[in-house]
């Protein structure tokens, strides 16, 4: 009884998805199978595997950017698919930061103007970075230090800063207001092999600062490194190649 009660207040694992399968319209196959993947809270996750495999197709997924045709995805206990898709935008703001290939950062705003872009789509954000540092733009500025970058950049346009710079930009929007979970998609690829290893050790160290949990895609296995689990894509079988 009292253990059934215990487990009843379990928090839920931070990713749950069960038996995932996933396929791209018009395309021949499978893009993605999975049986089930459990990440519990502030968990590290590095996942691998040749290109197209289904590495950025997962983070589609556990994004609720895309749906699983069968099976499903939950994050801190919710169903994605039990959002309409108004309130799984607003889901994915409130609880995941992501860091794409591009960066997507918006060239004409400035660093600090990108960083707080997240606390202007949630309020939980909001809430967190006001929690955490009196304000957002205080929030901004303490993980701005803390990623190196220097002061008279904050004011600058993304767009005039080196690749590097970029990333770390990215790192701290995705950071701020302690989503519970980041997504990180082949973030250094654009780096050199030391500059990599440099922004992998500065965004794990701010994940677990955080408490955040850590999807980490990429094909490069050197970045596996100090990673608590990893998950190995398999490559597609050919049938399913155009
Ligand atoms: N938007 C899309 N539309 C159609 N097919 C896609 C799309 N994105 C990816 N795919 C296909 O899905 C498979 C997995 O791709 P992806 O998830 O991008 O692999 P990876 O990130 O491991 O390189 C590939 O065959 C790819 O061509
Ligand atoms: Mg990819």
């Amino acid at each position: 009884m009292g253990e059934q009660q215990s487990h009843a207040t379990a928090p839920p694992p931070l990713v749950r998805a069960i038996d995932i399968a996933f396929r791209w319209p018009g395309r021949q196959g499978t893009a993605l199978a999975l049986p089930d993947l459990l990440l519990a809270r502030g968990e590290h996750l590095f996942v691998s595997g040749p290109s197209g495999s289904g590495k950025t197709t997962l983070l589609g997924l556990l994004a609720g950017v895309i749906m699983p045709r069968q099976g499903r995805v939950e994050v801190a206990g919710t169903d994605l698919r039990s959002l309409a898709p108004s309130r799984r935008d607003r889901f994915r703001a409130d609880h995941v930061g992501v860091i794409f290939q591009q960066l997507n950062l918006l060239p004409y705003l400035s660093v600090l103007e990108n960083v707080l872009l997240p606390c202007r789509f949630s309020s939980r954000r909001r809430l967190h970075a006001r929690q955490q540092a009196g304000s957002e733009i205080e929030a901004a500025g303490m993980l701005l230090e803390r990623l190196d970058m220097a002061r008279d950049l904050w004011r600058r346009p993304a767009a005039e800063l080196s690749v590097g710079q970029q990333q770390r930009v990215a790192a701290a929007r995705a950071l701020l207001g302690r989503p519970d979970l980041v997504l990180a998609d082949e973030p250094t690829s654009a780096l050199d092999a030391a500059r990599q290893q440099a922004f992998m050790a500065l965004l794990r160290r701010e994940c677990r600062a955080s408490g955040a949990g850590l999807v980490m895609v990429s094909h490069d296995e050197r970045l596996a490194e100090g990673f608590d689990r990893r998950l190995d894509m398999a490559p597609l079988p050919s049938e399913a190649l155009p």
